[in-house]
């Protein structure tokens, strides 16, 4: 079987007619837990999976981009001196996105060279796993070598959300980027989002016989339209009405104030990303003092957060959630932004086959579509593979 490097330098050479020069990729993310806290300055504890994508780039003499991909059948090309967010649309935005965000943060300071770029993936597209910012994390390595511009991880990072929310219009945070960037091999990504520390933490599920499945619903979500915007609109009331810069300011012992000053709908998203950014401090805690054996519980917690205060849920999510844990995962809970996509569960490895056919069968039962089902694994973040 040829893997996804070969087939990503051979699409290249048969698109393009020459070698690509050199070849990058990055991953797709899982959330553990933290979600919607990255846009409200809070934190997040993702880690980079073991489905990547891959970015086939050449230098080209003319300042002009190109870039094509294995999904989508039209290539796009544009002088880099033209590009601009309002220009940029489809499934190109992503890459040509990177390549306008990166001129807007150097500022002239890089090099910009023109180029050729193939892009190809095996992230599932539309499962909550961060397809757009593995393309992003690719693209921004490639171009931030070609270019010379000497960015670190984090800035990357921001170049791939400006990226994210100026040429795909999507309002969304600094996770996926980050996670995409920063993630390494069995171990996660705590990031706080106000300030971009990030340490990167062992997960220890393979040495706790752990399996970490996704269970994809096939619901598919947008980010750039209705409820994730309707959301973030929603933290950004509650917090201006709480005089604090961010939710991240507001604690546990603050609710009972916010419970009186806000409307109910409000409150109920104000006490999500407030217990939400306690639950990630937990698990990072409970994690180094007690092992992943012992995460199940804030998982759980978590998830009944998003479906009852936060309500960004699904009933084949919900579902998804409850059959994993009756069939014996330790916890589970939707990942990423919601109103479709993917759940997870934390699963002792003798229990996935069961796992996985009481899911299929729930589903079969409520006359939903089949769901796929597969482990990932905590993995390296983008680097260059050739
Ligand atoms: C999407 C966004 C992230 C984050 C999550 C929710 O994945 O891209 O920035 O807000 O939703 O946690």
């Amino acid at each position: 079987m040829i893997d996804l490097r070969t087939e990503t330098l051979q699409a290249f050479a048969a698109v393009y007619g020459t070698e690509a020069a050199s070849l990058w990729s990055a991953p797709g993310r899982v959330n553990l837990i933290g979600e919607h806290t990255d846009y409200n300055d809070g934190y997040v504890f993702p880690f980079a999976i073991d489905r990547r994508t891959f970015a086939a780039l050449a230098a080209r003499t003319d300042g002009v981009a190109r870039v094509a991909s294995s999904f989508a059948a039209e290539a796009a090309e544009i002088p880099l001196a033209d590009l601009a967010p309002e220009r940029l649309s489809g499934w190109s935005a992503y890459p040509l996105g990177v390549a306008w965000a990166l001129r807007e943060v150097t500022a002239g300071r890089a090099e910009e060279i023109g180029f050729d770029l193939f892009i190809h993936s095996d992230v599932p597209v539309g499962a909550g796993l961060s397809s757009s910012a593995a393309i992003e994390s690719a693209v921004a390595v490639a171009l931030d070598d070609l270019w010379d511009a000497g960015l670190d991880r984090r800035t990357l990072a921001r170049v791939g959300q400006l990226a994210e929310n100026r040429a795909v219009g999507a309002p969304t945070g600094i996770m996926d980027q980050s996670a995409s960037l920063l993630g390494e091999q069995d171990a996660g990504v705590f990031l706080d989002c106000r300030t971009l520390d990030a340490e990167v933490i062992p997960l220890g599920f393979e040495a706790a016989d752990l399996v970490l499945l996704v269970m994809d619903t096939h619901v598919s979500h947008s980010h750039a339209t209705g409820g994730y915007s309707a959301r973030r609109a929603s933290c950004e009331a509650g917090a201006q009405a709480l005089g604090v810069e961010a939710l991240r300011d507001v604690t546990l012992a603050d609710l009972p104030r916010a419970r009186d000053l806000l409307d109910d709908e409000t409150f109920r998203r104000v006490r999500h990303v407030v217990t939400e950014n306690e639950r990630v401090l937990d698990a990072v805690r409970t994690l180094r003092e007690r092992g992943p054996l012992a995460i199940g519980d804030l998982l759980d917690a978590s998830h009944r957060s998003m479906r009852d205060d936060f309500e960004i849920s699904t009933p084949e999510l919900d579902l998804a959630v409850e059959t994993a844990l009756n069939a014996g995962a330790l916890g589970a809970r939707m990942t990423g932004g919601g109103f479709g996509g993917a759940a997870i569960a934390l699963t002792p490895s003798d229990h996935v086959s069961r796992v996985s056919h009481a899911v299929d069968t729930a589903f079969a039962e409520h006359g939903y579509a089949s769901p796929t089902i597969f482990p990932v694994r905590a993995s390296a973040g983008a680097h260059r593979e050739a």
